[in-house]
């Protein structure tokens, strides 16, 4: 199991738009399996259109490199604003990816952790219901996280439905 401290989550930088370019395309390839409308572009990449965003809309929008004993180790991308939220504060968990080499070792689990100590307030988590061992994670994060007390709703959602998780992240509640 990942120990608490060889985990981090720093902040990236527009210096850091192609390392967080080249993760994306690792993550929607895994996607992809979920996914079948997501194609490659003509030149090999799947392209992310948003990722300037984080960069130029700094107070809604928020990324992480996540590091495990100083070496890559993923990613995270949030939004103050969540298409499961008419709240336009509320936060979503935009993208969130863990590279194979790390997985099952508990890094997603200290990353998302980090980022709720990081972020109090209301949250969502948005999964696919294709996507088993994303719902398996996020369902088992947050329910260690709330304690039981997130709501999970379903929405429709192509080519599966959506389970969204809705719960606050309150910092004293989280335990290493
Ligand atoms: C989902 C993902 C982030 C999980 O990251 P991870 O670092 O492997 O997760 P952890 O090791 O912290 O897992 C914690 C617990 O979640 C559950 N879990 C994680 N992955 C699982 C899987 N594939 N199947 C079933 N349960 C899983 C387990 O209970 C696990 O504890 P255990 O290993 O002791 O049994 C990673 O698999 C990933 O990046 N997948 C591809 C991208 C993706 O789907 N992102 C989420 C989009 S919503």
């Amino acid at each position: 199991m990942a120990d608490f401290n060889t985990v981090a989550l720093e902040e990236a930088t527009s210096a850091d738009a192609p390392l967080l370019s080249n993760l994306l395309e690792l993550y929607i390839h895994d996607l992809s399996d979920v996914f079948p409308g997501l194609h490659l572009g003509p030149d090999g990449r799947f392209g992310y259109d948003k990722l300037p965003l984080y960069w130029s809309e700094r107070e809604r929008r928020f990324a992480f490199v996540i590091r495990y004993d100083g070496r890559v180790a993923g990613f995270v991308l949030a939004t103050r604003g969540s298409p499961a939220a008419d709240n336009p504060d509320v936060l979503d968990v935009a993208e969130f990816f863990v590279l194979r080499r790390y997985r099952r070792s508990g890094v997603g689990r200290r990353a998302a952790v980090l980022l709720w100590q990081r972020f109090p307030g209301e949250w969502t988590v948005r999964v696919s219901e294709g996507n088993a061992g994303a719902l398996a994670f996020w369902r088992g994060v947050v329910t260690e996280l709330t304690g039981g007390a997130a709501t999970e709703t379903t929405r429709p959602g192509r080519p599966h439905p959506w389970r969204v998780f809705s719960f606050e992240s309150a910092p004293e509640r989280i335990t290493p």
